[in-house]
């Protein structure tokens, strides 16, 4: 699969669907990696760093070619060959991963000083109210783009002034029901368009997300790891107890057991039961917390193939829709070490649905059936650790 989806110096997501270079997605496929040809996970790593931008942030696309049929390449971001966005920054737990399964240290001296550039830009950029935090500037900074949490924040954008374009995704997944909508793509491309005449700065749309929060919190964490390791101080654990205590102090609702969004140009919570609302588990949190979460996981999202992305009980709940219900291979992956209780296990339950109905990109979480983009680059790489990690067989 991997192989099948390498393009010599970086792995497409999926063939038709994703042809470029994702950030999330490479640093879960170099986990991938790994395991079969460590030089080529390194590589991939090193490629995605070439799209850095000279104020640290990483780019959500790197457009390595510039014929592939996608919507939207670089000249709707008013770029040369990268969106203006970021994702969840898993890469220095990727690559802290690579240390852990390759044994070679020898690339972090280089990537040390990159990876702490990245993070320093989101603290920089994406906390507008100093709390301690991360918000993103756009639904698809979050990773999870049409997830129901948007949804409020994103009806709030200025679409009176629409930029024209044409999809190009339903194209390629013949079933619109599994994609987002039509009307929240005008609303994804009018932000696209924002930040653009905002310099690159941060535009219209400010949300706090427990889940980019969470997991910025554990890559500095290990970050800390690797610069201990390449003997290059940083102020990474510092910054990782300060997310820990933005995330618990700003984020989290007592009531709820959970954590929340926070939209923070209208100053309005947003309190959708979705996975994101739990992912705070990934960033070691104190152990009474971790036990609400994990409780609320198990009463909440229950399904036949564990976990959805956002709560069946959640009246915003959609089988099929993408980030709205479908269950996920990245995110049982954040979650597989902390979830257990299940049986199988989280990890054994993954790696089942994938064998049983191919490496698709998502999967409906009552039938198993296979949605989405075909042969998904995470849903293998991800597959693959979780099986040398001990977590399935
Ligand atoms: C979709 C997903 C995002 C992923 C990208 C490429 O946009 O929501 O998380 O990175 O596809 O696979």
């Amino acid at each position: 699969m991997l192989r099948g989806n390498d393009r010599g110096s970086y792995t497409v997501p999926s063939p038709r669907l994703y042809p470029h270079q994702w950030a999330w997605d490479s640093a879960f496929a170099a986990i991938g990696w790994a395991h079969f040809d460590p030089t080529r996970a390194w590589l991939e790593i090193e490629t995605l760093f070439t799209g850095q931008w000279p104020d640290g942030r990483i780019p959500h696309i790197l457009f390595h070619r510039r014929d592939a049929d996608y919507f939207p390449g670089p000249d709707f971001w008013q770029t040369e060959w990268t969106t203006s966005i970021s994702q969840p920054p898993v890469w220095a737990t990727a690559v802290r991963r690579l240390v852990e399964i390759t044994g070679d240290e020898s690339r972090l001296p280089a990537l040390t000083p990159k990876i702490d550039a990245s993070h320093r830009w989101f603290h920089d950029q994406r906390d507008p109210l100093g709390v301690g935090a991360i918000a993103v500037a756009h639904p698809w900074e979050s990773g999870l783009d049409n997830c129901p949490v948007w949804d409020a924040p994103m009806n709030r954008v200025d679409v009176s002034n629409p930029p024209s374009f044409e999809r190009r995704d339903t194209g390629v997944v013949g079933d619109a029901s599994q994609r987002p909508t039509d009307d929240q793509y005008v609303q994804y491309a009018c932000i696209v368009k924002a930040i653009a005449r905002d310099d690159f700065g941060p535009g219209p749309f400010a949300v706090y997300d427990p889940l980019v929060t969470a997991i910025l919190a554990r890559a500095e964490e290990d970050l800390a790891w690797l610069s201990a390791r390449a003997a290059l101080p940083t102020k990474a654990a510092a910054r990782a107890e300060r997310l820990r205590r933005g995330l618990t102090n700003h984020l989290y609702d007592e009531d709820l057991g959970r954590f929340v969004y926070h939209d923070a140009r209208a100053d309005e919570r947003i309190t959708c039961d979705v996975i994101g609302a739990y992912l705070p588990l990934f960033a070691n949190l104190d152990a009474p917390l971790a036990t609400r979460l994990r409780a609320g996981l198990q009463e909440r999202f229950r399904a036949n193939h564990p976990l959805p992305s956002t709560s069946p009980l959640d009246p915003l709940f959609e089988a099929k829709r993408y980030w709205r219900g479908p269950t996920w291979i990245n995110t049982n992956w954040l979650l597989a070490d902390d979830v257990c209780g299940t049986d199988p296990g989280l990890g054994q339950a993954t790696v089942d649905l994938v064998r049983d109905n191919g490496f698709y990109e998502y999967f409906d979480a009552d039938t198993g059936a296979g949605l989405g983009g075909e042969s998904f680059t995470w849903s293998a790489a991800l597959c693959l650790d979780l099986i040398a990690r001990g977590d399935a067989t």
